[in-house]
């Protein structure tokens, strides 16, 4: 999944989500040493953990989206380190005390075996006694095939305006959710312009997360149903999975 095209559209989207934030930064003050984060984005919770004095790599695939979050770092004046790279494939000499994959990023790993490489390649990179935390939304869906706008309008300095709809198709074989974009921007001259990005997640049921876990080397996780903690219920939005190597 190449996120250069979403670039633009993902900070105005996801920049105030900030339910995640408070939990991955009292991770990062519990544990000694650098924190790994996988998926970084364009630096969202990077930045917020830098903020408070951790220090983090961000590991994240997409060129554009590294460079959304070098420009915050800059307007911010944080110290931030990217490396460009999927969770696969990328090769690290140091060894972390905390990784993290926050806000759904597992789930642009497809198929079993990109799965187990990605998760093998993180346990591999864990360093001894370090945790490895990381959430998903619990798989619930809107109307499929339905053209929805969910309040997501969005004004530039100029004043043009932008509205985004989208339309969900569910893949239940493949645990496969595609969302298509629809990025409507009207400047104040009138003038609109419309552009469209595909978005799919391979969304994930709790218990195959446990059992990928402990087939990639990982202790059971300890899984909560919020950021705040509490068992995952049939009101939990996300769920939250906090694991060990095996045997430490
Ligand atoms: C939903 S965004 C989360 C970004 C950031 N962690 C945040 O919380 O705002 C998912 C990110 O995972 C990245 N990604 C996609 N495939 C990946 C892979 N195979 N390995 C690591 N990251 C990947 C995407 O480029 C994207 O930036």
């Amino acid at each position: 999944m190449d996120y250069d095209d979403f670039s633009d559209l993902y900070d105005h989207q996801y920049d105030l989500y900030r339910d995640d934030l408070h939990f991955y930064a009292g991770l990062a003050e519990r544990m000694p040493g650098r924190v790994l984060e996988i998926g970084a984005g364009t630096g969202r919770v990077t930045a917020f953990l830098a903020r408070r004095g951790a220090q983090v790599t961000g590991l994240e695939p997409s060129a554009r989206m590294i460079g959304r979050a070098r420009e915050r770092a800059r307007r911010e004046g944080l110290t931030l380190d990217f490396v460009q790279g999927d969770a696969a494939g990328f090769a690290l000499t140091e060894r972390f005390g905390l990784i993290l994959a926050p806000f759904n990023a597992l789930m642009h790993l497809y198929t079993p075996a990109e799965q187990l490489a990605a998760l093998r390649n993180i346990r591999a990179h864990l360093a001894p006694g370090g945790t490895f935390a990381f959430d998903l939304y619990v798989p619930r869906f809107g109307v499929p095939g339905t053209l929805r706008h969910e309040g997501e309008t969005f004004y530039a300095p100029d004043g043009a305006r932008t509205d985004v709809f989208l339309v969900q198709r569910h893949d239940p074989p493949r645990q496969l959710l595609t969302t298509e974009y629809f990025a409507d921007t009207t400047t104040p001259q009138g003038q609109l312009s419309r552009r469209h990005y595909t978005l799919t997640q391979r969304y994930y049921t709790r218990f195959e997360t446990e059992w990928l876990l402990r087939c990639a080397g990982f202790a059971a996780p300890r899984v909560t149903g919020s950021f705040q903690g509490g068992p995952v219920t049939e009101s939990s939005e996300v769920m939250v999975f906090q694991t060990q190597g095996e045997g430490e």
